[in-house]
């Protein structure tokens, strides 16, 4: 079938991408789906930082490459060996499809999932196919899901079933932001209540970030970014403490008011800055945890004698180490319950043609999560 769809042709255009597009909205061709896969008509995507650095070359993926990995929509079509969904069904998208049969699925680790991780750094679809072309030219899928589009082609194993009655728009956020920030916490970190909590970086993960925090129970939670706005939200949110980073003494100022530092830091900007400041005001004994992807040229550096004399962790967290399945229901269910207000962190809703323009207003840091709307 023909479809419009955000084709990302090369990585690296200069900003603003308004101007420079690196986004062009075309029709192309999508296939049927094949074996254990579905066909979703998108309804809602959501523009997050790592599709941002997949454009700017952060995050290097092969192009040409239809872009997006947050989102939510309706099913369509299914191949004959899927059973478990029908037509019309609603689903929430993940960026990283899970076999169900390697040993990090075994593990109960889907998001660290082997062949997942080969077909997402491949650009096709689980079952290692690309569904979309223009012409004779093979179009790359982005983390099995390239949302930026009316449909798509998705293995099984990237849906979720959406059972809840909330509005595509916001279960989009869902897929990625609310995952990512909120299982970071919850599922990485296991935040106890009465602990202290930092944050660093105030975007669609990190603000999930502090509204888990919130949640969990945490006692102090430190709000950081470079954007006053950012801050001032953060406090309605439930921070006890906001900090700009760029403020010389922030990181003595922290550790101050925390009495060394608290016992949870998140990097949640993507940032070398935001990893050595959280770093710096993680206590004795405490864990850094991020969940940033800068460029993998960047490095940072610690001296490995604070990490043992002062006992402490330093830990990744992918997908916020989520269980989707489990987890998506779970969160969405805080979220009815008001315990987990993340439509506090909707942006804009956009229309596909004006994607370039949503990209130029995530990279100032000033936008919150905007979203595409079918
Ligand atoms: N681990 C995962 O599974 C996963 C999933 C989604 C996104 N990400 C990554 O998480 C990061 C955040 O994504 P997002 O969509 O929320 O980004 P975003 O652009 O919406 O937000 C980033 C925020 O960080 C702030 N910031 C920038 N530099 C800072 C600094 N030095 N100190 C403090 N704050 C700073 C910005 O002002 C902005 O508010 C990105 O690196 C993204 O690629 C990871
Ligand atoms: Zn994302
Ligand atoms: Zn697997």
């Amino acid at each position: 079938m023909k479809i419009r769809a955000a084709v990302l042709e090369k990585i690296g255009a200069a900003a603003p991408y308004a101007q420079s597009l690196p986004l062009r909205v075309q029709e192309v061709e999508l296939d049927p789906p094949g074996p254990g896969e579905v066909l979703v008509r998108i309804r809602a995507a959501g523009l997050c930082h790592s599709d941002l650095s997949v454009i700017n070359g952060s995050r290097p993926r092969p192009t040409p490459m239809v872009l997006g990995h947050e989102s939510a929509g309706e099913v369509v079509e299914v191949a004959n060996d899927v059973r478990d969904l029908r037509p019309g069904d609603r689903v929430v998208l993940v960026f990283v499809p899970s076999c169900g049969g390697c040993v990090p699925c075994a593990e109960g680790r889907p998001a660290l999932c082997e062949p997942g991780a080969v077909s997402n750094t491949a650009g096709t679809l689980l079952s290692g196919e690309r569904r979309l072309h223009i012409g004779e030219t093979r179009l790359n899928h982005h983390t099995g899901v390239s949302c930026f589009a009316e449909y798509a082609v998705v293995s099984r194993r990237s849906c979720v079933k959406l059972e809840a009655d909330i509005s595509f728009a916001e279960a989009a956020l869902f897929g990625c932001a609310v995952l990512t920030g909120v299982g970071a916490v919850i599922n990485t970190a296991r935040v106890q209540a009465g602990s202290t909590v930092a944050v660093l970086g105030l975007g669609g993960v990190g603000l999930n970030a502090l509204l888990a925090a919130v949640a969990s129970g945490a006692r102090e939670i430190v709000a950081i970014d470079l954007n006053e706005d950012k801050l001032a939200l953060a406090r309605e949110l439930g921070a006890t403490m906001t900090v700009n980073a760029s403020d010389e003494g922030a990181a003595t100022a922290i550790r101050t008011a925390t009495h060394g530092g608290v016992d949870y830091a998140f990097e949640m900007a993507g940032s070398i800055k935001a990893m050595e400041l959280a770093y710096l005001i993680t206590r004795r004994g405490g864990t850094t945890i991020t969940a940033g992807l800068p460029s993998p040229e960047h490095k940072f550096s610690f001296s490995p004698v604070s990490l043992v004399g002062e006992e402490r962790t330093l830990r990744g967290s992918y997908i916020g180490s989520s269980v989707p399945v489990r987890d998506i229901a779970r969160y969405v269910d805080l979220y009815q319950r008001g315990k987990l207000p993340v439509n506090r962190l909707m942006g804009e809703q956009i229309g596909l043609a004006d994607i370039n323009a949503g990209f130029d207003r995530l990279a100032t840091g000033h936008s919150l999560r905007d979203v595409v709307v079918f």
